[in-house]
Formats: structure tokens, C-alpha cells, sequence
């Protein structure tokens, strides 16, 4: 009974970066600064087998240094359409092996690598919007996975809205139905 949310929830993740214009294909990511919440939106590029998300980011920005001090994040999608709210909490691990962020570069468009090769750190002041600089000997490319302890789904839909929380635990999701 329980499952279907499950299944529904995780097939709105895989949606979210495999259709065109999902509405899941943009998420809001929250980390820690000394305790204090900070977000961001980013881009879900891949939802993973173990149900793991991957963002890809510059090695330099504020969320990678903040996930180096604390790994924890929360993960925010919302389906205007559907009324439906995912809200996922976990871990997140940056990628290092060598061999699985050149696959993932190479997913990387043409046209947005330089992204990920300004000379200057992202969120460095600057006097003028024609001061940014690219490289092109070196990028700062960071894919990043985020791994789920709990998924919450929650829909508002009449006559009842339905709200589950799922639990990760060895590998297992159990989920329990929350009062909306
Ligand atoms: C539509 C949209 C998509 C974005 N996607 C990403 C992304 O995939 N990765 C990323 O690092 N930043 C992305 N950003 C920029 C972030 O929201 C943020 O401004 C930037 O990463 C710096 O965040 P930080 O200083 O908290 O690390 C996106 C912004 C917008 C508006």
C-alpha cells in the first residue's frame, strides 16, 4: 500500500533529469554554514540505482565547503501540476575517483564546460559583469552524490492529502503515513 508512493516518488526522480522539462529537473539543496541553513537551486543530472542523486558543481563553491565541514543536505522537488512535494534528507559524498567524474564530464554540453573554469571562484566579488575569466588549461568540475536516508512524499489532493515518510535502513525503505 505503502510502496506505490514509493515507486512514484522515485520514478518522478528518474523522470526528473531523463524527460524534457520535468518540473523535478530543478531542485532546491540545502547544506549547513556553522548551523545556519543556506540553498541553492540546482540540477538534477542522475538518479542512481541505490536511489543516490548527482549534482554536478565547481569544487570551489560555498555547498562543497560546507559539505566538507557537514555532509548533511536536504533535497527539495515540487510538482506545481500534481500539488506533490518530495523532500529527501541524507548524506552527501563528492565524487573523487578519477575514472567516474570523466564519465560524467563527458555528459557535460560543449557549450557548458566553461561553467566550471572561471579563473576566479564562484561568488568572488567583482567590479564588472565583463571581469569573468575562463581558463582553459584546468576546470573545477565536482560531481557530487547525495545519498538518501529518508524520502518524504507528500500530496495535497482531495478528499485526503497523503503524506509517507520512507526510511532507508541496511538497504531496506519502510515507510509510515504521517498525519498531512
Ligand atoms: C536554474 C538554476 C540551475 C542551477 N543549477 C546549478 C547546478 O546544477 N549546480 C551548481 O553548482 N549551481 C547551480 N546553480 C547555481 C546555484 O543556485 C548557486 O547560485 C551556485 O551554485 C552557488 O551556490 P553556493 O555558493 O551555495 O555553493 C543553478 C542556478 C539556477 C538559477
Amino acid at each position: 500500500m505503502k510502496n506505490k508512493y514509493l515507486e512514484e516518488a522515485l520514478r518522478e526522480l528518474v523522470n526528473g533529469h531523463a524527460k524534457k522539462r520535468h518540473p523535478f529537473r530543478y531542485f532546491v539543496l540545502a547544506t549547513t554554514e556553522n548551523g545556519r541553513p543556506t540553498q541553492r537551486t540546482v540540477v538534477l543530472r542522475k538518479t542512481l540505482k541505490d536511489q543516490s542523486l548527482v549534482i554536478y558543481t565547481d569544487k570551489r563553491t560555498q555547498k562543497i565547503k560546507q559539505l566538507q565541514k557537514s555532509s548533511h543536505f536536504s533535497a527539495l522537488f515540487y510538482d506545481t501540476k500534481k500539488l506533490l512535494q518530495i523532500r529527501i534528507e541524507g548524506k552527501a559524498e563528492l565524487i573523487t575517483d578519477t575514472a567516474q567524474i570523466e564519465t560524467y564530464w563527458h555528459t557535460v554540453q560543449a557549450a557548458s564546460r566553461k561553467d566550471y573554469t572561471t579563473s576566479l571562484a564562484p561568488g568572488t566579488p567583482i567590479e564588472k559583469l565583463d571581469e569573468i575569466e575562463y581558463t582553459t588549461t584546468e576546470n573545477n568540475f565536482c560531481p557530487v552524490k547525495l545519498v538518501p536516508h529518508t524520502i518524504e512524499y507528500l500530496r495535497l489532493q482531495r478528499p485526503n492529502h497523503v503524506r509517507v515518510l520512507f526510511s532507508k535502513i541496511k538497504d531496506t525503505w519502510s515507510g509510515e503515513f504521517l498525519v498531512p
